[in-house]
């Protein structure tokens, strides 16, 4: 039994006092929602704030990316013990915009995972094809490569706990998502290519997300689908009754 988890990519937004009102704004919404883990992933400059907010909720602190070293000398990254120590449990890795503007690779993206697990981090990790790659009928092969390199580190139970966002590129932040039967066809292929290197107990275990334009009203369509176990959200996320109301579509 999958439980379904819904998760708000706020990006680059927030102040820490803009953080905490939405935050708490949301603890409100959702007081009453038993049946679906809620991820909100702050800025790393509102993690230590939002943290302090949630406690003892039900809503679990993200954190947007992390480096894959443990400590030393590298100006500027955050590394996963320190995550870890803010009281952050889910991580997202390889989000389209990183490998865009960070030119992070697939072969980065697995040492990231490695490192998030090490620490005890839950990782969310982003695939997903670009307009010209769908277009050309090779959104699969593009996404089954992406896994192929993101997943190489990986030991069967690890990637047991993993969650895998399916992000369309062209569908993230553009108003533009994804037909609901290509996400759930694609988070198939997803599930294949897990149960094919991990097998189909893993591939059973394994939570796919659809992300790209979620907002309140499409939701329902992609989280009452058979294989999509939630939604990863970043416009939507920051306003707390559009988050909410995703949240509650998926009590299916
Ligand atoms: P969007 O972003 O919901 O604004 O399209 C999704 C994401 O980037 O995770």
């Amino acid at each position: 039994m999958r439980v379904p988890i819904i998760a708000g990519n706020w990006k680059m937004n927030k102040t820490i006092p803009e953080a905490v009102t939405l935050v708490q704004e949301l603890l409100t919404l959702v007081a009453d929602v038993q049946s679906t883990e809620i991820v909100v992933c702050p800025p790393f400059t509102a993690l230590y704030s939002v943290g302090q907010a949630i406690a003892g909720s039900r809503v679990a602190l993200g954190a947007q990316n992390l480096f894959w070293e443990a400590k030393g000398a590298y100006t500027g990254e955050i590394a996963p013990g320190m995550l870890v120590d803010l009281g952050v449990r889910h991580v997202i890795i390889g989000h389209s915009e990183r490998r865009a503007y960070q030119q992070e690779t697939d072969a980065d993206i697995a040492k990231k995972l490695e490192a998030a697990f090490k620490a005890g981090l839950s990782p969310i990790l982003c695939v997903g094809e670009h307009l010209a790659e769908r277009e050309a009928g090779r959104a699969e092969e593009v996404v089954k490569g992406q896994l192929e390199v993101d997943l190489e580190l990986l030991a069967t139970d690890q990637v047991q706990q993993l969650v895998i966002a399916y992000e369309p590129i062209w569908a993230i932040g553009t108003g533009r998502s994804a037909q609901p039967a290509d996400a759930a066809a694609m988070a198939q292929v997803i599930r294949d290519v897990v149960g094919a290197k991990f097998g189909a107990d893993t591939a059973d275990c394994v939570r796919v997300q659809y992300g790209g334009s979620v907002n309140a009203a499409n939701s329902g369509d992609f989280l009452t689908l058979e294989g999509i176990d939630g939604a990863l959200v970043g416009g939507a996320s920051l306003k707390a009754k559009d988050f909410a109301a995703i949240v509650k579509s998926a009590s299916k």
